[in-house]
């Protein structure tokens, strides 16, 4: 069992959250009921942010004000969520998390034009090919069109829907999600008290495998691209997690994503705010808050809801174990193919001896 300490705030705001001291357990959970994305009948893959206003559904609230008919629904939803956390207990926060992943990187592309088991049986091992570098990739053409489209979406929900921003971003640290962001939030009329200046915070990462795209780059480079933009304390030089030996399992990378959230809810204030991140890590943060599975497309961003309990250790009914990281078997040369019914079971061509034969599953071609 797992237990996080919450720590004494020096400075920090008026939230719930931040305020309590002593050994204590913050429990998530996802309030249905406003976004399409929470219903089991939405389809992830069709799902488009933009053609549904955010997955916000139409309706009226308890909290309408009189001048109802001169307010838009995100402006209403917006006196929903002021109304929850004004009414809430003195331990329990709401916030909403705007969940944006990266755009198409140069590891995506690759992946459609290997084939998953060429990809992640090989391919995925190596910096890049011939031709492109997939090692900490960056956005391709099609990756940036699709951050630009979050930019205009972002603009109409500014202008049309008077949406509340976020009052806070962060980012993973990996170039796709960096320039994502970027380019996203770049531009837009957003309030001077709230600018786009986004946190790098490391346990926003994509899930660790041996892929050389989960390796991300040193401090000072990630530093000299953005320059204005805050670094988490201990945030080291060098990337110290990915090891290409060994690869995080779900359940260390929910550990961690859970120690991300309880950093972000116990340290800051904000109401709403953008996480730029991945495929992985956005899966496993929507595990963490109870949503149902919701698998985002490359440039997709969904908002939830999310209730943040703070209590005490021994009511504590659910808990997130870790795993130790396990190696993932791999070819040394392109794969014949993969079992897609096992981790990795990547089936290697009988000339070539498959990486770490100790280690099951295996199989070879016959
Ligand atoms: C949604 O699906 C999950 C998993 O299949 C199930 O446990 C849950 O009860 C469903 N929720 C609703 C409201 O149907
Ligand atoms: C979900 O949408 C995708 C893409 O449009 C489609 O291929 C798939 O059949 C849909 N799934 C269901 C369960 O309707
Ligand atoms: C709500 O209504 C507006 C305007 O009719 C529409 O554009 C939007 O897609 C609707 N939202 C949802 C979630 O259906
Ligand atoms: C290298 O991979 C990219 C996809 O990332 C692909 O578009 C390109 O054609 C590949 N180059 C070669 C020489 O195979
Ligand atoms: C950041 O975004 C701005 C505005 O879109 C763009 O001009 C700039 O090239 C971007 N920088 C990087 C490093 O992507
Ligand atoms: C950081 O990475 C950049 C780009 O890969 C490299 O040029 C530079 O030498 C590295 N800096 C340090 C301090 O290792
Ligand atoms: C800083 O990071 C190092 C290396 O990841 C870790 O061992 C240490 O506990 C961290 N210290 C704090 C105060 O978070």
């Amino acid at each position: 069992m797992v237990r996080w300490e919450i720590p004494l705030l020096v400075s920090g705001g008026a939230c719930a959250l931040a305020a309590a001291t002593g050994p204590s357990y913050i429990e998530y959970s996802t309030v249905p009921g406003y976004f399409l994305q929470d219903l089991n009948s939405t389809n992830a893959t069709a799902f488009d942010y933009t053609t549904v206003n955010f997955g916000l559904i139409n309706q009226t609230y308890p909290t309408d004000p009189a001048n109802v008919a001169s307010l838009t629904q995100w402006q209403r939803f917006a006196i929903v969520v002021e109304s929850l956390n004004a009414n809430a207990p003195k331990n329990v926060d709401y916030k909403v998390l705007f969940l944006g992943r990266h755009g198409e990187g140069w590891h995506n592309a690759a992946e459609t034009y290997y084939g998953t088991p060429g990809w992640n049986c090989y391919w995925s091992l190596l910096d890049g090919n011939a031709t492109a570098t997939w090692s900490d990739a960056h956005l391709t053409n099609n990756g940036i069109a699709q951050a630009l489209v979050a930019n205009n979406f972002w603009l109409s929900r500014i202008e049309t829907q008077k949406i509340t921003t976020p009052q806070s971003y962060y980012t993973s640290p990996l170039s796709r999600c960096l320039e994502t962001a970027n380019l996203t939030f770049s531009g837009l009329p957003l309030p001077a008290k709230n600018p786009f200046l986004p946190t790098i915070k490391e346990k926003l990462r994509e899930g660790i495998s041996e892929h050389t795209c989960d390796r991300r780059s040193n401090k000072t480079y990630i530093h000299n691209i953005f320059p204005t933009w805050p670094i988490e304390a201990n945030f080291t030089e060098y990337d110290e997690l990915w090891t290409g030996v060994t690869a995080e399992t779900d359940g260390a990378q929910q550990v961690r994503s859970k120690q991300l959230l309880d950093n972000i809810f116990t340290t800051d204030c904000s109401t709403w705010m953008s996480f730029t991140s991945h495929s992985g890590e956005i899966g496993t943060i929507l595990e963490v808050i109870g949503h149902r599975s919701f698998s985002l497309n490359t440039g997709a961003v969904i908002p939830v809801l999310v209730k943040a309990e703070t209590i005490l250790p021994s009511q504590v009914t659910h808990t997130i174990s870790s795993m130790p990281w396990t190696p993932s078997p791999h070819c040394t040369v392109p794969p014949v193919t993969s079992i897609s019914t096992i981790d990795n079971g990547c089936v290697c061509p009988n000339s070539a001896a498959p990486v770490d034969i100790t280690l099951a599953p295996y199989a070879t071609s016959s």
